[in-house]
């Protein structure tokens, strides 16, 4: 397995992962079909990350297959421009074996060179194992937004969080 940055030629195999990771978990934001993944828009969007200095998406790949990545988009004002907001996600038999330990580690290396000195991120209140993970490499909660998501008919609640380097 090998942990790098993608790439816009990436854009089907990305789209292929986060279709993977949405129809597998309750915990993205967008419920599966709600939001179509094409292709060519995923090729526009890794092509706008590979150009901005303070975002990035880093993929794991396996076999030729992408199986994990974290995305950091960072702050587009001078004012937010060292912060940046992460979305992780592996696909489902990947998943507890540290592909997201080590997407975060490689992330902590290249935020340092971009001199970023915020990360942040949302989750919701009962992913346990995401905030196991954000925990572990150093998240911590900073607030709460209340009944921020509707999930299954029952208001739900996620933390911010973030970690400074
Ligand atoms: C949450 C997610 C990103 C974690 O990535 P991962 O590669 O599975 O995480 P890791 O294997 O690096 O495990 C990190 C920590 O989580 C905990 N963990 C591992 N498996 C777990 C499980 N099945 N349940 C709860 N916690 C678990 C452990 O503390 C682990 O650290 P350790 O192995 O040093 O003890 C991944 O499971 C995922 O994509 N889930 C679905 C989408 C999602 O929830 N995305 C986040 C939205 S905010």
């Amino acid at each position: 397995m090998i942990i790098r940055q993608a790439l816009p030629e990436d854009a089907v195999k990305f789209a292929e992962l986060i279709h993977q990771v949405k129809t597998s978990s309750n915990y993205m934001l967008f419920n599966p079909g709600e939001r179509k993944i094409n292709p060519d828009a995923r090729r526009k969007m890794l092509q706008a990350f590979q150009e901005k200095s303070n975002s990035a998406i880093f993929v794991c790949e396996d076999e030729n297959q992408l199986v994990g990545y974290l995305m950091a988009d960072g702050g587009f004002a001078e004012k937010n421009r060292h912060s940046a907001y992460l979305v992780v996600g592996i696909a489902p038999h990947y998943r507890g074996r540290g592909i997201g330990t080590m997407l975060f580690e490689e992330l902590f290396n290249w935020a340092a060179l971009q001199q970023i000195h915020r990360l942040e991120l949302t989750v919701v209140s009962e992913n346990h194992h995401a905030l196991a993970l954000y925990k572990k490499v150093g998240f911590e909660i900073e607030g709460t937004k209340r009944h921020s998501l509707k999930m299954n008919d029952e208001y739900v609640d996620e933390f911010y969080m973030s970690k400074l380097l």
